[in-house]
């Protein structure tokens, strides 16, 4: 939802132009700095935000009644816990210490009153704030005022806490700012929490018309959760690679590469979801909340709970793919194959079963195969669960199913012992340096080709996967990267080869 789409889409072209991309080797990143522990979000957090589905049109009338409906709705007993107030909760001014208010036409009662609410219904409470001087409803002039928490984190956390405050979402909706400058000031905030004393959830979402930071680096280290895109709208694709609006396809295109991020008490966020709001097909709703499990997303419900349809209900509140995304493991799913058309993900889960999505990005229904040994299963007897129809089958080995366009299966793979884990990464290879991609050339196919640096499309001879024997393999023509004659002399060139898995086709994550 956003008033002013135009101007949005705009400053994003404009800021992505202006900005020098701090890109990272996926696959070859840095160790990530110590991971944030401070107790909460050991899964993925569950719960529903105002913003999707009534932007600035929010009241305490309509937070109490949607904690009432997902209360009644079953929502609640399913795991959804988090009740999130977005943009335009507040008052416009501070009060004269300075201390945040609740807005008096919208919230009467108060913020602490609300919190009080939300508990005593067993839910938790959720407000939404950012590190500059305006919320993104007061950068688009949606909203009056100037109240973002800048200068004011220690006296803004101790305030949230005083509230009741259980999650904060803390948006960086500016085109300013260094990827540097959002680490040290989104850190801030962090600590202020910290210092409360309260458990909080905090997430953080570093792309709003800026440079689309959040999947640049792993930000475990300053938040519970970020956001990987753009915003989110009720669409499937929208044709942006992480541009406003996105869609559901573009979103995982970008968050499936990041799968190594995800650990308990930090997960990759693409966004609230669009589950029962209209725009996409039956099966489109069924693909989106059945990628957002297996990536290991938060499922924050963006629809209007208090009106919603028995099929919206029964996605939302199906209880394998919330155990799938709930696994205490916290994993992301990893890609096990994708030729462009069929992707194949699969998910390790505490008890040794792997959930196994086989999604179909194509615009026709067509057949999905992968092995039980390909997503990390040894043995030959296997049970699979659908996860949609709760229906079983055995197999011993053999994984597949008929999948109509834009539709997710997914098994959950019992019985067997634990083989080989599938690639924990994989993505576009992008440059720290020049935040340009490595492509090959014309989608070449022979050995001998040597890549070259191209700005980042996203195309599938982009696209590089690391498997498990430590080689870098092309999404395109299933080449390795090679050290040419296995040459150590610094400037030698790097060459596509078939894949042997010999020494110099080797490359380690540092
Ligand atoms: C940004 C965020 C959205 C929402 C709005 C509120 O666009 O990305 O999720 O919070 O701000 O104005």
């Amino acid at each position: 939802m956003r008033h002013l789409t135009t101007a949005r889409r705009r400053a994003t072209a404009v800021v992505a132009a202006g900005l020098l991309l701090a890109g990272a080797l996926i696959g070859l990143r840095p160790p990530a700095a110590a991971a944030l522990d401070n107790g909460v979000a050991r899964t993925p957090p569950m719960g529903w935000n105002s913003w999707n589905s009534f932007g600035c049109n929010i009241n305490e009338t309509l937070i109490r009644q949607t904690a009432d409906a997902i209360v009644a709705s079953g929502m609640r007993d399913a795991g959804y816990q988090y009740v999130v107030v977005d943009d335009c909760w507040f008052n416009p001014n501070r009060d004269s210490a300075g201390n945040l208010q609740g807005d008096p036409g919208r919230f009467p009662s108060g913020m602490r009153a609300l919190g009080d609410y939300l508990h005593g219904k067993g839910l938790k409470f959720g407000l939404y704030q950012v590190p500059v001087d305006k919320t993104c409803a007061q950068y688009f002039g949606g909203y009056p005022g100037a109240t973002g928490s800048q200068g004011h984190e220690a006296q803004d956390a101790r305030q949230f806490a005083a509230w009741g405050v259980d999650f904060l979402k803390y948006d960086w909706c500016s085109p300013n700012g260094t990827i540097d400058q959002q680490v040290a000031t989104f850190a801030k905030m962090r600590d202020a929490l910290a210092a409360t004393g309260r458990p909080i959830v905090y997430s953080i979402n570093p792309n709003s018309i800026h440079a689309k930071t959040g999947p640049q680096r792993n930000w475990g280290d300053v938040a519970n959760m970020w956001r990987t895109t753009e915003d989110i709208t009720n669409a499937w694709d929208t044709g942006q690679t992480n541009g406003y609006p996105m869609g559901i396809q573009n979103i995982i295109n970008v968050t499936v590469p990041l799968a190594g991020y995800a650990r308990p008490g930090g997960f990759n966020d693409p966004d609230m979801m669009e589950v029962g709001r209209g725009g996409m097909t039956d099966t489109e709703m069924r693909s989106h909340f059945a990628m957002w499990a297996v990536l290991a997303a938060p499922l924050i419900a963006g629809n209007d709970v208090r009106n919603m349809n028995a099929a919206t209900q029964g996605i939302l509140t199906n209880r394998a793919l919330i155990a799938i995304n709930q696994d205490s493991l916290g994993l992301q799913a990893t890609q096990v194959s994708f030729d462009g058309t069929r992707r194949v993900l699969a998910k390790r889960l505490a008890d040794g079963d792997v959930a196994v999505a086989l999604f179909n990005q194509g615009g026709a229904s067509t057949t999905i195969s992968t092995t039980a040994a390909a997503v990390g299963k040894s043995g030959t007897s296997f049970t699979l669960l659908d996860a949609w129809t709760n229906a079983t089958t055995t197999t011993t080995g053999a994984i597949s199913a008929t999948v109509p366009a834009h539709g997710t299966v997914v098994y959950r793979v019992s019985g067997g012992g634990t083989g080989t884990p599938p690639p924990t990464t994989g993505g576009t290879l992008v440059s720290a340096a020049s935040g340009r991609c490595l492509d090959v050339p014309q989608s070449n196919t022979t050995n001998g080709t040597q890549p070259v640096i191209w700005d980042c499309t996203g195309g599938a001879n982009q696209r590089w996967t690391r498997n498990a024997d430590g080689t870098v393999r092309s999404g395109q023509s299933g080449l390795c990267l090679d050290v040419n004659g296995a040459a150590t002399a610094n400037g030698t060139t790097v060459i596509l080869w078939t894949c042997t898995g010999a020494a110099n086709q080797r490359w380690t994550v540092r």
